[in-house]
């Protein structure tokens, strides 16, 4: 890796700067930037150093074909095929922060809470893949279960690191795992591999609404418990 032409940025700034990217610009990200940010991403820790992520990632017209199939099949109203259960409601403390990040993002997009359909379409728009010029698949052999998506999460989350610190924006989405088939087909997946996330990455378009969305943490006192 050419190291030379990392960006000025710490990792403290990266994780500072990070956040769901919602809107992004046409160009596309140069492929030489993309190897570089993967092979950082590589450097994400797992159990036993198995690396059980497996990473698809379309561009151009694989990416054009795949956002009007995945649209498509949503429109046409079809349930989730999800290869991976997703099956809790959130609760209590969780459910209210859901809430307020909804609340902060439709709010921003000047979505009212009973305007259901202006939420469909914003809900949409995850299949659009807010125009992102490139989408990740990544996934993991479907005989795993909670332990090695651990693996897979902090796989996306030095991804998303390293595209910040190259300037460059991203959303992980759990939208984009409901149709696993039509990543198979696309890729020519083998069938016992099951897609545990997406991630839509690109340039911000500054000038999209829901990129104003800012949600905030709870405080370490709120989270951690110390004891000595
Ligand atoms: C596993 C995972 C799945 C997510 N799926 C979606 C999604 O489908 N659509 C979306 O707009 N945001 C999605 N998000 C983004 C979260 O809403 C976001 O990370 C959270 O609100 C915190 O905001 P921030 O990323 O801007 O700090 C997802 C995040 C994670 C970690």
């Amino acid at each position: 890796m050419n190291e030379a032409s990392l960006p000025e940025m710490s990792l403290v700034e990266a994780i500072q700067q990070r956040r769901s990217v919602r809107g992004f610009l046409d160009t596309p990200v140069p492929e030489q930037v993309i190897d570089q940010v993967l092979s950082l991403a590589q450097r994400a820790p797992s159990n036993c150093n198995t690396q059980p992520w497996k990473v698809y990632i379309a561009s151009g017209a694989m990416r054009d074909s795949l956002r009007e199939k995945l649209v498509q099949r949503a429109m046409s109203g079809a349930t989730s095929q999800a290869d991976f259960n997703y099956s809790h409601k959130f609760e209590g403390v969780y459910r209210r922060r859901q809430v307020e990040c909804a609340t902060e993002m439709y709010g921003e997009m000047g979505i009212a809470r009973d305007d259901k359909e202006a939420r469909m379409r914003a809900g949409l728009r995850n299949l659009e893949l807010f125009d992102a010029p490139h989408v990740a698949f990544i996934g993991m052999d479907k005989k795993f279960g909670t332990t090695i998506a651990l693996d897979v999460g902090m796989y996306a989350q030095t991804l998303m690191l390293s595209l910040t610190a190259f300037g460059i924006g991203s959303c992980a989405m759990g939208s984009l795992r409901h149709q696993p088939d039509i990543v198979r087909e696309a890729f020519g997946i083998d069938d016992s591999i099951g897609i545990v996330l997406g991630l839509c990455f690109g340039y911000e378009d500054k000038t999209v609404a829901a990129n104003n969305t800012r949600v905030g943490r709870e405080t370490v006192a709120d989270t951690v418990v110390f004891k000595t």
